[in-house]
């Protein structure tokens, strides 16, 4: 198939390299020019495990190629093959409200329009408000009334993408109301897909609303996760109980499972926040805001792990800051990435150099990024330099490097040997044997 993807950020150009990969022909569209550079010279422009490799491997087949140039990409001179069209751009939270920023999505589209041709498929991928697709095809209808638009969610995970991508749980195609324009969209996917469609990925067809919503709902869902268990922890401290033991028991429960149990500083990201604060907005405007009052607790819920932190963290050192330094051993919002978009570790590092202390934060990927947007936060490269002195370290990004440290050699570094641990990753014994103050969210005190 011949294939264009809009937006090469993280999920278009993960799409875009995993899709030559399945063999087809690819040209990955985006405005930014160092971007394109970057990935036309296969650097991921990004931390992704496996996209280096990918882009690489893509590359020298020849299947895959960037561009600046939408008009070019999706119309070459003399080629008529149909082209399935991946729109692939962000929807970040407007400024200063809760709602979804959908001008890229109309930006790409209203771009597409002309180029397009009876045959083409148009494909979105990017997470929108519920109504954003009916509203596109309409557009797509007036000037090619032949071509379909697909709404194809995308529910990759950062550090796990190129799996996710080539082998996903489910793929969900959320077509159109007439019957021969949906048949032909999903005769293109089909295709596009045939790989994890052979073999046995399950294949979910709905309408669009339905297809927009199985995105937000997931991520409402696993937002929801965190904060019930984060809430439990929050009843942990005021009991004396553990609740990763709890979370350990109730997970056992099938109906339950164990995953997104993890206790702890709680989700950041560039999408569970925006996109439970986007869902909330448009169930407003759709006069449905109370089905989702509850997604506001969620959100209240989360925030309020990160204070508890800074707390937890005033109280280790004896109620003040001042003259104190706080080592973070963490910036990313989550391990195996270097995006720090709502990371909880640099949110928990403000906060705290901001009530006086010397804070120094580490972390193995996302240094250059954190030190860009954070430019009053101190940085270091190395675990020893950004410990020694301290007097309490914080684990707030759970990196396998900070897991497997050695307590005792640690100890020697800082002045003062209090840890708290804002992900419940740390093995509480060792670092009490090694001669720490152990501490953590939502465990009782030793
Ligand atoms: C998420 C969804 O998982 C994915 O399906 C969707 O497509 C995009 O949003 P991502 O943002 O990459 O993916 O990260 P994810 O692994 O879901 O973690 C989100 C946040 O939740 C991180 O800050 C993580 O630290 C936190 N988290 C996760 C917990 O606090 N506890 C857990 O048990 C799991």
């Amino acid at each position: 198939m011949r294939i264009t993807v809009i937006g090469c950020g993280y999920l278009g150009a993960v799409h875009a390299a995993c899709m030559a990969d399945f063999g087809h022909q690819v040209v990955g569209i985006d405005v930014d020019e160092r971007k394109v550079a970057d990935l036309a010279a296969a650097k991921a422009p990004f931390f992704e495990p496996g996209l280096p490799e990918l882009l690489t491997r893509a590359m020298e087949t020849g299947r895959l190629r960037f561009t600046t140039d939408l008009a070019e990409a999706a119309r070459p001179a003399g080629d008529e093959q149909p082209t399935v069209h991946f729109v692939c751009v962000g929807t970040p939270q407007r400024k200063g409200e809760y709602a979804a920023d959908t001008s890229y999505v109309d930006a790409a589209v209203t771009g597409l329009l002309p180029h397009l041709r009876p045959g083409d498929v148009v494909v979105g991928k990017s997470t929108v408000p519920v109504g954003t697709a009916a509203r596109l095809a309409e557009q797509i209808k007036a000037v090619q009334p032949d071509v379909p638009l697909i709404w194809n969610p995308e529910f990759l995970r950062e550090g796990h993408a190129v799996d996710d991508t080539q082998r996903p749980d489910r793929i969900v195609y959320g077509l159109p109301p007439e019957e021969e324009l949906a048949a032909h969209g999903k005769a293109a996917l089909d295709a596009v897909y045939a790989i994890p469609l052979d073999d046995g990925v399950p294949l979910i067809t709905c309408d669009h609303p339905t297809a927009e919503l199985v995105k937000t709902a997931a991520n409402a869902f696993l937002a929801t996760k965190i904060s019930f268990i984060n809430a439990m922890a929050e009843v942990c401290e005021a009991a004396g109980a553990d609740v990763t033991a709890l979370a350990n028991a109730i997970g056992h429960d099938d109906r339950i499972g164990p995953k997104f149990l993890g206790a702890g500083l709680g989700f950041g990201g560039g999408c569970l926040p925006k996109d439970i604060r986007a869902f909330m907005a448009r169930a407003g405007e759709l006069g449905a805001d109370q089905a989702l009052t509850f997604l506001r607790e969620v959100d209240d819920i989360n925030m309020r792990r990160r204070s508890r932190m800074v707390d937890m963290t005033r109280e280790a050192l004896g109620g003040s800051f001042l003259g104190k330094k706080v080592a973070v051993l963490g910036a990313a919002f989550k391990p195996e990435s270097d995006d720090i978009r709502d990371s909880p570790a640099l949110n928990v590092a403000a906060q705290i150099k901001l009530q006086g202390a010397e804070v120094v934060v580490t972390d193995p990927a996302a240094l250059e990024n954190a030190r860009r947007v954070w430019p009053e936060l101190s940085f270091e490269d190395k675990i020893d330099v950004t410990v020694s002195g301290a007097d309490v370290v914080l684990l707030l990004t759970e990196w396998k490097q900070y897991k497997s440290l050695d307590p005792t050699s640690l100890a020697a570094l800082v002045r003062q040997p209090h840890v708290i641990d804002g992900r419940n990753a740390l093995d509480p014994a060792t670092w009490r044997a090694g001669g720490w103050t152990y501490r953590a969210l939502g465990r009782p005190r030793a």
